[in-house]
């Protein structure tokens, strides 16, 4: 029998180090199970044997008693904040600042570390000896409050620092809340009818502050390393903040890969513009690059100010989201009938734009969020996403309105709205007269991922219609009937006219996946009009197909499979279709299926592949009857992985699911098919 301190020791360090590769790495090597198992075995020895507890054993990472406020803490070195910088101007004057206060030359080059700024909540830890001693907030920059038991359920939170057992040491960074775990938290909020949180941010700080730290680890934060504080008692300490941050990542330190050292400012501003680009798909929110001088003897020579470091600086981005009034709710009919509640906003500049309209989605949600006409609400706009109303501001407003009533009957033609067994959505049965959704139709029809018919905008088609010259999709190809009418049309002349003509023209030979996608078909997006193209190859006989091989297509189920069957089977479409054809539509066939050989089969590709794109090698699978999915599961049958591939490759060994490499899967290939790829 081993000695129980023993084992309750070799067990803490296992429970820690397969700990830091699920959460840190990314990478586990244990089964779930397995990890279950080894801690249970610890909570039963705790139990046994108190002496054994300790306070930094991971039994600690679910949460301890409440307590009853959080003593505070002056941090060994004050947590700064930043001079921020808006655009690449801003950058580039910071960039003269520093080499000014260097005394270097105008055309010098400085080494930066360019970071994310990461938008949660600021924390401190502070090791000693190797062990994690005091976790504290930001509070007012000299003292914050002392937060260690919230801090241990935070899973990328090293209890003890990996290669380091003495001296002091300040580790700063960020709580987050990554962006999946924010919506599900969401989720069960708004099934327990409790309130949702505006963003992730909130979420975080809230979590961070509960003084129940059971509740904190419900919250599945994430703890980011950016930097240290007070260091004393570590030999060889680096010369620049690359290697620091590499040496918190040796210590078993959560630090965000994406990063990168410049030289000069223009590397800076390039990899600002390409994270900004990129920020909606990041994992968690942020708002924006943190600047900072690589070198730590140019950092000391710069010096501070009372505010903050003179060797770093914040390129904030716009707000992704805003304050504003509710000015009204109105309605909009889409193509398909649908009537949604759209908010008429307050112009407010958010997400970089300014924003007078957002989607308010159904009118189940607008009862749900509880908004009404003259509330201050939260805006969001994200990327490229829709902007859209979170939800009020209770606090602010003062007299509240009436609760909205969903509108009984269409907006537009009058007519009795219906819905649909077991939707949320309110429709417009009208599809042939009601004027809104002919107009929603033409719009959608022409727009720029559909037939991408320049000159035919929202503006142009309010106005054909209400002079007649539009009808229905099929009249946009007759629109040149009224030639001279266009010319005579305000802003508009012979000019304007004729390369409106030309671009209706060069529309009818677009390829049949935006044709089909074009249709507005109920439930049929871009993507499906691709697989659908892919499937019929042409106009013809695609308008033939029936709900049985179209649910047979892979991504197709049963209900979009049951709409297309029943568009298609309605006289009018198809009538719409002849007339198209008739007009001279002649969408260019998408090359259907090259092969069957992975008919049957799901593939996963995962890591860096180094001769073929994601994308190629994804497409190359569907060309050839098989699917290619995100995610590995029990019904994956190959997982294709590169280097750097990680949990989905430990899904995979998990599962049982047959693992190769690139190399290995393009070997694997009967030679044709291997030709078709390098075509
Ligand atoms: S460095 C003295 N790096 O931004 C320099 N800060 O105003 C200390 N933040 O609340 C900050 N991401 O918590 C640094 N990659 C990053 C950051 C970052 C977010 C926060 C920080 C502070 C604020 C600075």
């Amino acid at each position: 029998m081993k000695n129980p301190a023993d084992e309750a020791s070799e067990l803490r360090a296992f429970l820690e180090e397969h700990n830091r590769n699920y959460y840190v790495l990314d990478n586990p090597t244990i089964s779930d199970t397995e990890y279950d198992e080894k801690f249970l075995r610890l909570v039963e020895l705790e139990r046994e044997f108190p002496e054994l507890r300790t306070p930094l054993s991971p039994t600690q990472r679910v949460g301890a008693e409440p307590l009853k406020e959080f003593p505070s803490h002056q941090h060994l070195q004050p947590m700064l904040s930043l001079d921020n910088a808006f655009g690449a101007e801003e950058l580039i004057a910071f960039d003269e600042r520093v080499k000014r206060g260097l005394q270097l030359d105008p055309e010098a080059a400085i080494t930066y570390l360019a970071e994310v700024k990461f938008d949660g909540l600021s924390l401190s830890l502070t090791y000693e000896n190797g062990a994690l001693a005091l976790a504290t907030t930001r509070g007012d920059g000299t003292q914050g409050e002392v937060v260690t038991q919230n801090a241990k359920t935070v899973r990328t939170i090293p209890l003890r620092l990996a290669e380091t057992e003495t001296g002091v040491i300040e580790v700063r960074g960020e709580i987050v809340m990554q962006k999946e775990v924010f919506e599900q938290l969401n989720q069960t909020r708004l099934a327990r009818g409790e309130q949702v949180f505006a963003n992730p941010r909130n979420a975080a700080a809230g979590g961070m502050r509960q003084l129940d730290s059971r509740l904190t680890a419900e919250r599945k934060l994430t703890f980011f390393a950016y930097g240290v504080g007070f260091v004393e008692g570590f030999s060889g300490w680096p010369n620049t903040h690359s290697e620091i941050l590499s040496l918190l990542k040796r210590n078993g330190f959560l630090v965000y890969d994406r990063l990168r050292r410049c030289h000069g400012i223009q590397e800076v501003i390039a990899f600002t513009e390409e994270i900004l680009a990129a920020r909606s798909s990041l994992p968690f929110g942020i708002d924006g690059v943190v600047v900072k001088v690589d070198s730590l003897a140019q950092q000391d020579e710069l010096g501070l100010t009372s505010r903050g470091p003179r060797w770093a600086v914040a390129n904030k981005f716009p707000a992704e989201q805003a304050f504003t009034t509710l000015v009204s709710i109105g309605t909009q009919v889409g193509r398909t009938g649908v009537v949604t509640p759209v908010a008429e906003l307050e112009p407010v500049f958010v997400g970089g734009v300014t924003v007078s309209r957002a989607t308010l989605h159904n009118w189940e949600e607008v009862a749900r969020k509880d908004v009404r006409p003259g509330d201050r609400v939260i805006v969001q706009r994200a990327g490229d996403v829709i902007p859209e109303v979170v939800g009020p501001v209770i606090e602010e407003t003062k007299v509240r309105a009436a609760k909205p009533q969903a509108p009984t009957h269409c907006p537009a033609c009058n007519t009795p709205l219906i819905q649909q067994l077991g939707m949320v959505a309110w429709r417009c049965p009208n599809r042939r007269t009601c004027p809104a959704q002919i107009e929603s139709r033409l719009i959608h029809f022409a727009s720029r991922l559909a037939m991408d018919i320049e000159g035919l905008g929202e503006k142009q088609i309010a106005r054909y219609l209400e002079l007649g010259y539009l009808t229905d999709l099929p009249s946009i190809y007759r629109l040149a009937d009224f030639r001279s009418e266009l010319e005579n049309l305000d802003r508009m002349g012979e000019r304007s006219t004729e390369n409106l003509l030309t671009a209706i023209e060069a529309s009818k030979t677009r390829p049949l996946e935006r044709m089909i996608f074009a249709l507005g078909i109920p439930l049929v997006g871009s993507r499906t009009a691709k697989d659908l193209a892919r499937t019929y190859g042409t106009l013809q006989k695609f308008r033939q197909a029936h709900a049985n091989e179209l649910s047979a297509i892979p991504d197709i189920g049963e209900t979009t499979a049951l709409g297309i069957e029943s568009w298609l089977a309605d006289e009018e479409n198809q009538e719409m279709i002849s007339c198209l054809l008739t007009l001279g539509l002649a969408p260019q066939g998408t090359q259907g299926r090259t092969s069957d050989y992975f008919a049957g089969q799901t593939l996963v590709f995962t890591g860096k592949l180094e001769q073929l794109s994601r994308e190629q090698a994804e497409e190359f699978v569907i060309q050839n009857g098989g699917k290619a999915a995100g995610s590995v599961s029990k019904n994956t049958t190959l997982v294709v992985a590169g280097p750097g591939a990680g949990s989905k490759l430990a899904k995979a060994e998990q599962l049982g699911v047959p693992v190769t490499t690139e190399e290995g899967f393009l070997a694997s290939l009967p030679d044709e098919l291997r030709a078709s790829l390098e075509e």
